[in-house]
C-alpha cells in the first residue's frame, strides 16, 4: 500500500531512545502483519483492576495498531480477538468481551471510513450473540467497498476448526464432481480458508512473553517471521510496532531455499 511519508514522519514524532523511524527501510515493509494480542488480564491485575479493564485498555492499543498499520502502508493487519477455546472463560468475561466487540466496532466505524479500511472477520460468527453478530455484519457491509488496508479480526476462531471446515467444503465439491481429488493442492486448501485471497502473514507478533500459537493460523504461518515481546497488549504502542518491523527487516527469509 502507498505510504504518505510526511504523514508517517509526523505520526512518529518524538522517538524513544532505542528506536526511530530512520532505522526502518520503508521499501521493505511487511505486507501482512498479524498480532496475537495477549496480556490484557495481567495488565489489569498488576494494577489492582478487574480483568475487564484490561480488555477495555486493549481496545485503545488495537485502535493505535490499526492507525499505525495504515501509516506504515501494510496491506493487511489481522488480530486474534477471541478463540474457540475462550468460551471456557467465566461467563461474565465472555459477555463483556462480546459486548465490547459490538460497542467498539460501532464506535470505530468512522475511523474505518476515514482511513478507507476494509473489515474482514474470521471465525464461526453465527455462534456469537445476536447483537455482536448484527454489528459485525453491518461493519462488513459498510466497509466492503473500501480499498485501503484490510483489517481482519479473528473472533470465535480456531485454526484446526478452520482447516476441518475447509476439508469438508473441498470434500463436498469433490463429491459433486466440481474438483478432482488429484487437483487438491496447497493453494486449493488456502482458497477454502477464512483468509482466502489474502497474503499469508509476513510477521506475527505475540505480546506478553508467551511463546505459543494457541491454535492460530496454523496453515498460514508456514513461513511467517515471529516476533515475541514481553510488553503486555494494553502497553503496545506504535513504537513497539516499529521494533517488530525492525526485527523483521533483520531476518533473512529463505522460504526453504538457501
Ligand atoms: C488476551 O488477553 C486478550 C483477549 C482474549 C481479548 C482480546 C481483546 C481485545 C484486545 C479487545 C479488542 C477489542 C476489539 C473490539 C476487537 P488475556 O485476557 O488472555 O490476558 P492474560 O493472558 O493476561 O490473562
Amino acid at each position: 500500500m502507498q505510504i504518505d511519508q510526511q504523514k508517517l514522519i509526523e505520526y512518529y514524532g518524538d522517538a524513544p531512545d532505542d528506536i526511530s523511524l530512520a532505522e526502518i527501510d520503508l521499501g521493505h515493509l511487511p505486507s501482512h502483519v498479524s498480532i496475537i494480542m495477549d496480556g490484557n488480564g495481567r495488565w489489569a491485575t498488576k494494577r489492582g483492576l478487574d480483568r475487564a479493564k484490561g480488555h477495555v485498555a486493549g481496545v485503545d492499543s488495537l485502535r493505535e495498531a490499526v492507525t499505525t498499520s495504515v501509516r506504515l502502508g501494510f496491506d493487511v493487519l489481522s488480530a486474534y480477538a477471541f478463540s474457540t477455546e475462550n468460551w471456557k472463560r467465566p461467563k461474565l468475561e465472555v459477555d463483556l468481551l462480546m459486548s465490547l466487540f459490538a460497542k467498539t466496532l460501532v464506535k470505530e466505524l468512522p475511523l474505518f471510513h476515514q482511513e478507507n479500511v476494509r473489515l474482514k472477520l474470521f471465525g464461526d460468527l453465527e455462534a456469537l450473540p445476536d447483537e455482536t453478530y448484527r454489528v459485525f455484519m453491518r461493519g462488513l457491509d459498510e466497509t466492503a467497498d473500501h480499498d485501503g488496508m484490510t483489517f481482519a479480526l479473528a473472533v470465535n476462531y480456531g485454526s484446526r476448526a478452520e482447516i476441518a471446515r475447509a476439508a469438508a467444503q473441498i470434500a463436498r465439491e469433490a463429491k459433486e464432481g466440481l474438483i478432482d481429488p488429484d487437483d487438491i493442492t496447497p493453494d486449493v486448501v488456502a482458497a477454502h480458508l477464512y483468509t482466502a485471497g489474502l497474503p499469508d502473514p509476513d510477521l506475527l507478533i505475540r505480546t506478553s512473553g508467551e511463546l505459543r500459537l494457541s491454535n492460530y493460523f496454523l496453515y498460514q504461518l508456514a513461513y511467517t517471521e515471529f516476533y515475541a515481546t514481553d510488553t503486555l497488549w494494553p502497553d503496545f504502542t506504535r513504537w513497539d510496532m516499529l521494533r517488530a518491523v525492525r526485527s523483521f527487516q533483520h531476518r533473512s527469509r529463505r522460504f526453504g531455499g538457501v
